[in-house]
C-alpha cells in the first residue's frame, strides 16, 4: 500500500476531523500518500480530492464538523457510481479507503470492497452510538455533554417556574443520547425506542410525581420514541388531561451534532485513526475499529452493520431507580 484515501459520509460528528488528522499522521508516519476526499462518496464519483500531509492537518484535532465536508450520496447507491468512484481511484493510484461515517457508509464500504476488491476500513463516526462493535462512535460523547449541558439549562427554568419540559434529543432510531442525558440531566421520564411506553404510563407517572410533591418535571424523549405521537402531540395529550400543568418543549436539534469535540472524542479518533491505517498496512480489510473496555479492536464491518442494538438495559433500571 502507497497510498490510502480517506473521507467523512452520513452525519458530520464532532472528532471526524480529528480522525482524519489521524489517518494522515499515520500514513505520514509510515511514509504513505493520502488524498482527502471531499464531499463522501459523492466527491468519490466526482473526483472532488485534495492531497493531504502532516502539515495540511494542523489545527484541526480540535475542530466540530468536518473539514473534508460530508454528505448522503444517493449515486453511491447505484453499481455505475461506485464503478465511477472506483476509477477515480484507481486514476489517481490509491490503493486503500479509510470511511468514516456510520452504518449507512459502511454499507456502502462493503459494496464497494465486494464488487472492485478494494481494500477498505471503517472508523465509526456518528453522535446516535448505534453502531455494533464499539461502546462509543466518534462524536458521541460530545454530543452527550452538549445535550446534558442544555438540559441542565432548561432546569434552570423549570424549577424557577414550576414547569414541565419535554425535550427532544437526536439519536435517530436509538436511544443512547436520550437515556444517557436524562440520567445524567436528573430527567423524571425518558421515552426512547427500544422501550414501548404507552403515553397512559407516562401519564401516570407524571401525576404520581406531582402527587409525591414534585414541582417541575423533565422528561428526555428520543426523537424515534415509540409513543407514536411527536413532542408536540405529547405535550397538547398531558395539557388536555391537565390544563394546571405549565408545559414547554424544547428540541436541541443540531446544536447536539457542533462544537469542539471532547477530550475523550479526541482521543478515540486518534486511537482509531492509528488502527485503520495500520490494520490496512497489515494486508486486512472490511474490518471497522471499535473501543470495548478501552482497547481498540476491530470487527468486521458486516457484523457492525447488522449487529443490532447494544443498549445496555441495566441503564433503563437506573433511571427508573433515580426518577422514585
Ligand atoms: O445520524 C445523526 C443524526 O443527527 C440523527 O441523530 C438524526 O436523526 C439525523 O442525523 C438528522 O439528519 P439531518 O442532519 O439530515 O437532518
Amino acid at each position: 500500500i502507497k497510498k490510502i484515501a480517506v473521507l467523512t459520509s452520513g452525519g458530520d460528528a464532532p472528532g471526524m476531523n480529528a480522525a482524519i488528522r489521524a489517518v494522515v499522521r499515520t500514513c505520514a508516519y509510515h511514509n504513505i500518500a493520502v488524498l482527502g476526499v471531499y464531499r463522501g462518496y459523492q466527491g468519490m464519483i466526482e473526483a472532488d480530492f485534495v492531497e493531504l500531509n502532516a502539515r495540511s492537518v494542523r489545527d484541526t484535532i480540535n475542530k466540530g464538523g468536518t473539514f473534508l465536508k460530508s454528505a448522503r450520496s444517493k449515486d453511491f447507491r447505484t453499481k455505475e457510481g461506485r464503478q465511477k468512484a472506483y476509477e477515480n481511484l484507481k486514476k489517481h493510484n490509491v490503493d486503500a479507503l479509510v470511511v468514516i461515517g456510520g452504518d449507512g457508509s459502511f454499507t456502502g464500504a462493503l459494496l464497494f470492497n465486494q464488487e472492485h476488491n478494494f481494500p477498505v476500513m471503517g472508523i465509526p463516526g456518528t453522535i446516535d452510538n448505534d453502531i455494533y462493535g464499539t461502546s462509543h462512535t466518534l462524536g458521541y460523547d460530545t454530543a452527550l455533554n452538549t445535550a446534558v449541558e442544555a438540559i441542565d439549562k432548561i432546569r434552570d427554568t423549570a424549577s424557577s417556574h414550576n414547569r414541565m419540559f419535554f425535550i427532544e434529543v437526536m439519536g435517530r432510531d436509538a436511544g443512547f443520547i436520550a437515556l444517557n442525558t436524562g440520567i445524567g440531566g436528573g430527567a423524571e421520564r425518558i421515552l426512547i425506542p427500544e422501550e414501548d411506553t404507552p403515553i397512559e404510563e407516562l401519564l401516570q407517572d407524571i401525576e404520581e410525581g406531582h402527587a409525591k410533591g414534585k414541582t417541575s418535571n423533565i422528561i428526555v424523549v428520543a426523537e424515534g420514541d415509540k409513543t407514536g405521537k411527536n413532542i408536540f402531540e405529547l405535550k397538547d395529550y398531558v395539557e388536555k388531561k391537565h390544563p394546571e400543568y405549565d408545559i414547554r418543549v424544547a428540541i436541541l436539534g443540531h446544536m447536539q451534532r457542533g462544537g469542539a469535540p471532547s477530550c475523550y472524542d479526541r482521543v478515540l479518533a486518534s486511537r482509531m485513526g492509528v488502527k485503520a491505517v495500520e490494520t490496512l498496512l497489515e494486508g486486512k480489510s472490511n474490518f471497522m475499529v471499535g473501543i470495548n473496555n478501552d482497547k481498540i479492536d476491530l470487527t468486521p464491518l458486516e457484523k457492525a452493520i447488522k449487529g443490532g442494538s447494544k443498549l445496555d438495559m441495566e441503564l433503563v433500571r437506573v433511571a427508573e431507580i433515580m426518577s422514585v
